[in-house]
């Protein structure tokens, strides 16, 4: 069977690594240090498509000051490994500069992703620019990246849920979690 024709996504989980109220209660304590360190700062909140996107709309209902928001997508995976390079699909619509940008990232792995997006905004001259991940697997890490706010770290397992794409499938899981095996080979 095609990954897109299951019925229910819930039964290709062998592991849920986060719940949905572990997830919420960490995305509130985010939402209100972001709150708290960006006080009377403009801040431009710059999600990565798609990953972040289930992410963001939680920051965004719990972040009390004024933000604005500018997408980036970016694509830098092959299934469960990275190819090693990043392509731009959508830049920001207006240029970084001046602004105070917090990049909203769903998971940094390699950091070569992250690194890219983060070079390529500071070269525009943003006023600040800082990093927000829900996940973060360190292990396979290959850039130097500080993240100045983090979900959670992870151990080196394929990871999906909240917005985190298997094949572009699995992002609707309301958990951070791991497939069976046999989802994972199907398409290797
Ligand atoms: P990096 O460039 O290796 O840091 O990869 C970052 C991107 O790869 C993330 O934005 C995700 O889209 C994807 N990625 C990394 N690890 C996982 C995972 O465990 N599950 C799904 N996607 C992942
Ligand atoms: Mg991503």
């Amino acid at each position: 069977m095609q990954l897109k024709d299951r019925f229910n996504i819930h039964d290709d989980v062998a592991e849920i690594i986060f719940d949905e109220n572990q997830i919420q209660l960490k995305v509130k304590e985010l939402a209100s240090q972001i709150s708290q360190d960006y006080k009377g700062m403009p801040l431009t909140l710059v999600p990565i498509l798609k990953g972040a996107t289930v992410f963001l709309g939680d920051l965004l209902k719990s972040i009390t000051i004024p933000i604005s928001v500018d997408f980036m997508m970016v694509s830098s995976y092959k299934n469960t490994e990275t190819n090693g390079f990043v392509c731009v699909e959508m830049d920001l619509r207006e240029t970084a500069e001046n602004r105070n940008i917090l990049i909203v990232e769903d998971i940094i792995d390699t950091g070569i992703t992250i690194n890219y997006v983060y070079e390529r905004i500071k070269s525009q001259n943003p006023k600040s620019i800082k990093i927000c991940s829900l996940l973060d697997k360190p292990s396979r890490r290959k850039k130097n990246i500080n993240i100045d706010y983090l979900g959670f770290k992870i151990p080196d397992k394929f990871v999906v849920g909240y917005g985190v794409d298997f094949n572009e499938v699995y992002r609707n899981l309301p958990y951070i979690s791991v497939l069976k095996p046999e989802i994972y080979e199907e398409i290797q």
